[in-house]
């Protein structure tokens, strides 16, 4: 089978498309043939070796995908070839990836392979950090950072969807009306404008209850800035770096909560992931949640769809599609 393989960490160009064999399920795995896989920013880290997950070389990215099980491993109950699924794994940047079959989301007919891809991390990251780590209610106002991304546009409507008034930043003005079209009620370019000083006009002063923010460096200690009183900032990845180290006073003088999120925390809670799949589902099917696939590329053309991720541009969710 085709997968994309780096044997050295670094750039974009290390990833290769190589022929390998085709993996084998282990007892509690199925073998999808995969449909679609997701691009993550997070792979971005992973090919540099400086993610969470180090690379055992040489090794395939992809932690996401969707597709059909071609193969079920012992021990699996529930789970048949032919079903259509999205997963949560690992080397998913491949004509057939492994999963463990308690990492696999049967997928409904109304989600399309390549939404499917773009379902699992952002989508879940999305809901567990409003209505987990957050309990978000009507009349809350919301900082989304890097609204047009894909983590971003999921965000905004389903924060959206539970009443809240949604702020979202943006690095190019280009963004702005994607980010919009998507449930940002207001939208700030952060690389024109200071958005601590514009959110707080744009509240009346009154500043924001959460903020998402996986920037860091340049948007974490300024957010603290806008939130309003007992406001809340969930910290959860770092594409601008990791921010500097926070003196807790800082947080008395509004009575502010600072918090991490990441989704293996709540990955491996059999419950919690079904109530964010199926909440997550019916927004989909009352059409208060669009997944938004910004760009698919052939398998073969995984760095150019890297470099797309890390410069910037794109908007929504990257699929690869083998
Ligand atoms: N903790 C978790 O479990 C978890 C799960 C999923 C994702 N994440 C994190 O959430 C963020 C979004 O992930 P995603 O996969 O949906 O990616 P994405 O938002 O589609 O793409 C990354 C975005 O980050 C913004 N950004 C800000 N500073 C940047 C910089 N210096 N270089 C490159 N991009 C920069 C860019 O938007 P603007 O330029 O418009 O700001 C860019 O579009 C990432 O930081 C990721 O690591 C965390």
């Amino acid at each position: 089978m085709k997968a994309i393989q780096f044997k050295e960490v670094g750039g974009p160009d290390v990833m290769q498309l190589v022929e390998v064999p085709k993996p084998e399920p282990r007892p509690g795995m199925i073998r999808m043939r995969v449909r679609a896989a997701g691009i993550n920013f997070a792979d971005t880290f992973f090919r540099q070796g400086t993610y969470l997950i180090k690379p055992k070389l040489p090794d395939t990215p992809g932690m996401e995908a969707a597709g059909v099980i071609d193969e079920v491993g012992p021990g699996v109950e529930g789970l048949k070839p032919g079903m259509r699924i999205a997963a949560v794994g690992l080397k998913a940047y491949a004509e057939y990836a492994l999963f463990y079959a308690n990492q696999v989301i049967p997928l409904p007919d109304f989600i399309s392979f390549e939404e499917g891809a773009a379902f699992p991390i952002q989508t879940l990251t999305a809901w567990f950090m409003i209505h987990t780590c957050h309990q978000m209610t009507p009349g809350q106002i919301v900082l989304v950072h890097s609204a047009a991304g894909g983590v971003g546009i999921v965000a905004m409507q389903i924060a959206k969807a539970a009443g809240a008034r949604v702020i979202g930043t943006v690095s190019s003005d280009s963004k702005i009306e994607i980010a919009k079209k998507y449930g940002a009620d207001e939208v700030i370019n952060y690389e024109t404008h200071d958005f601590a000083e514009e959110v707080k006009r744009i509240t009346g002063g009154q500043g924001v209850n959460l903020i998402l923010d996986a920037v860091g460096k340049p948007t974490f200690e300024k957010g603290l800035a806008c939130a309003a009183p007992f406001g809340h900032t969930i910290l959860y990845g770092r594409a601008g770096g990791p921010p500097d180290k926070l003196d807790v006073f800082r947080l008395f003088e509004k009575s502010l909560k600072v918090s991490g999120f990441v989704l293996y925390t709540a990955s491996s809670n059999h419950d919690l992931m079904r109530r964010g799949i199926e909440h997550s589902f019916n927004l989909i099917r009352e059409g208060k949640l669009k997944i938004l696939v910004g760009k698919s590329f052939p398998l073969a053309e995984a760095p150019a769809a890297h470099r797309f991720i890390e410069s910037r541009g794109s908007v929504g969710k990257l699929v690869l599609v083998p």
